[in-house]
């Protein structure tokens, strides 16, 4: 018997890197077991900032590929793309009048953006918080993994819910965050969480080689210039991230870093080596399903037939309790 339904978005960002993995997506693979899952690559809201647009199509495919390869699997989870199953518009429009609009501009995420963009205030970007309320309630799941970051979001979810069905009658769950208690993971920059729009990642399906370089160039202590500088590893990312791949020796490389016995580039190839040999099952899976001509595809599609059914299920009977004829 599962516990519920969870349900989770991502914008499409192309090829995920190893904090998409570790924050969310080894998290996404675990819930399969428990719960039925619905995982959804989120293109409409990613067009709220109207960036990259021209990339949408790789970055769908490239991120469905690194999902399925990271053991997201279509026959225990819905694996699909947003604007595939337009319901999710329609139940937008609907909610949007229940759904204040003072609501919608105290939302914080909404003044960022208004400050990050202020030539591109679109209609959409207020209503952001409501097309994610559409995704979750359309397909009445209960359980919601995110990250801190989105609890506002989840919040107002949960208000605009309470609102439909003290107006119209009990129809959405109201839906609760899970938490990913998981640290955030530093980008090689030292300083910023790993993403590409800092480009500081380490994706997931870079090759060995690509890896290792892209390490090389990471910053570590800066109070040590010189190899023989003893080190400082609780400010070092490169120390970091070897809690996540090298946890074993951790007391150990941090006793060298102290000492000095091991310096900055040779404490990065040995995270490189461990990296790429904890990815290279992901790597291999990756490109087998490459291979298999349409296959990503096939799956988006069959994800695709099955929310919507859920969906159209959901949308006639909010229709019908909203009093449309
Ligand atoms: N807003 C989320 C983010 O930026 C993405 C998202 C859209 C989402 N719809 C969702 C997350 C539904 C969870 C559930 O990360």
């Amino acid at each position: 018997m599962k516990k519920g339904r969870v349900f989770s978005g991502a914008r499409p960002t192309g090829k995920q890197h190893i904090g998409n993995y570790l924050g969310a997506i080894q998290n996404y693979v675990k819930l399969q077991e428990n719960y039925d899952c619905i995982y959804c690559i989120v293109d409409i809201h990613a067009l709220t900032t109207l960036e990259d647009t021209h990339l949408l199509k790789a970055n769908t495919y490239d991120m469905m590929l690194d999902w399925l390869a990271a053991g997201l699997d279509p026959q225990k989870s819905i694996l699909f793309v947003q604007s595939h199953v337009p319901e999710v518009t329609e139940l937008h429009t609907l909610l949007s009048m229940v759904t204040p609009l003072g609501w919608l501009l105290r939302v914080a995420t909404f003044k960022e953006k208004v400050k990050m963009q202020p030539h591109n205030v679109n209609y959409g970007l207020v209503g952001y918080p409501v097309l994610m309320t559409s995704d979750i309630v359309l397909y009445k799941a209960d359980t919601v993994p995110v990250g801190e970051d989105q609890l506002p979001h989840l919040e107002l979810a949960r208000e605009i819910v309470r609102r439909f069905n003290f107006i119209f009658g009990e129809t959405f769950i109201e839906p609760q965050a899970k938490l990913t208690n998981f640290p955030m993971v530093v980008g090689l920059d030292g300083e910023r969480k790993m993403s590409k729009s800092y480009d500081n990642q380490i994706e997931l399906a870079a090759t060995p080689e690509e890896t290792a370089a892209k390490i090389m160039t990471a910053f570590t202590d800066p109070a040590r210039k010189f190899r023989n500088d003893p080190g400082h590893p609780e400010v070092c990312n490169i120390y970091r991230l070897h809690g996540f791949y090298t946890s074993l020796k951790m007391p150990e490389i941090g006793e060298k870093c102290r000492s000095a016995q091991i310096g900055c580039v040779e404490c990065k190839r040995l995270l490189a080596e461990n990296l790429n040999k904890a990815l290279a099952p992901f790597r291999e899976r990756r490109a087998q399903i490459a291979q298999r001509s349409g296959y990503v595809q096939e799956v988006i599609a069959d994800g695709a037939r099955r929310a919507q059914a859920l969906a159209r299920e959901t949308l006639k009977e909010v229709k019908d309790k909203m009093g449309l004829p």
